[in-house]
């Protein structure tokens, strides 16, 4: 089942989202449809607040840029759902990438961000890992944690970018853009 996204604008995306407690059987057919959603908007992770559940799941899978990534080639093998994740540590090191957000369409912008993290959680399984992420990994992971914290990747701008930003996005709140995927109505 595809779910609608949820555009910038709506409350949920800066909500604190809730710890998950659900059985195994409705977890596993939710990561499913978050998966099928991402892929049909070709996005390479997708967060629960934005298909408007409030709850601290989201799911990754790479494999669609490896291509962009010669040297990180596990890129390819990087499917994951992550329920009630936790960042243990980030490193010092930062790096800048550029980054978009399924919820903030054709806004591309570049964010300074650890390079490396250890994080804690659970699979769609309920099954524990604690996994040392670095590169694209730890970036798509650090953004899709953000948006369980209520936070959007442009939230990182320096202040010039955000003015320049600043029609755009609240024209995107009102709902005006276009996409080419399935979004809730604005507010929602
Ligand atoms: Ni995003």
């Amino acid at each position: 089942m595809i779910y609608p996204i949820t555009l910038f604008g709506a409350p949920i995306l800066r909500k604190v989202a809730e710890p998950v407690n659900m059985p195994v059987g409705e977890l596993q057919e939710f990561a499913a449809n978050m998966f099928e959603t991402m892929n049909k908007a070709e996005g390479v992770g997708l967060a629960a607040p934005q298909v408007g559940r409030s709850w601290r799941v989201f799911v990754i899978d790479t494999a669609e840029v490896a291509d962009q990534y010669k040297e990180e080639p596990d890129l390819k093998y990087f499917r994951r759902v992550f329920v009630n994740p936790e960042i243990l540590e980030h490193s010092s090191e930062t790096c800048v990438s550029n980054e978009g957000c399924l919820s903030i369409p054709d806004i591309h912008e570049d964010v300074t961000r650890p390079k490396s993290i250890k994080i804690k959680y659970m699979d769609e399984n309920l099954q524990e890992h604690i996994e040392d992420l670095t590169g694209f990994k730890a970036r798509v992971v650090q953004h899709e944690y953000d948006h369980l914290e209520g936070k959007l990747h442009v939230d990182y701008l320096n202040i010039l970018k955000k003015k320049l930003l600043k029609s755009k996005l609240s024209a995107m709140a009102r709902g005006k853009v276009k996409t080419k995927y399935m979004v809730a109505a604005p507010g929602k």
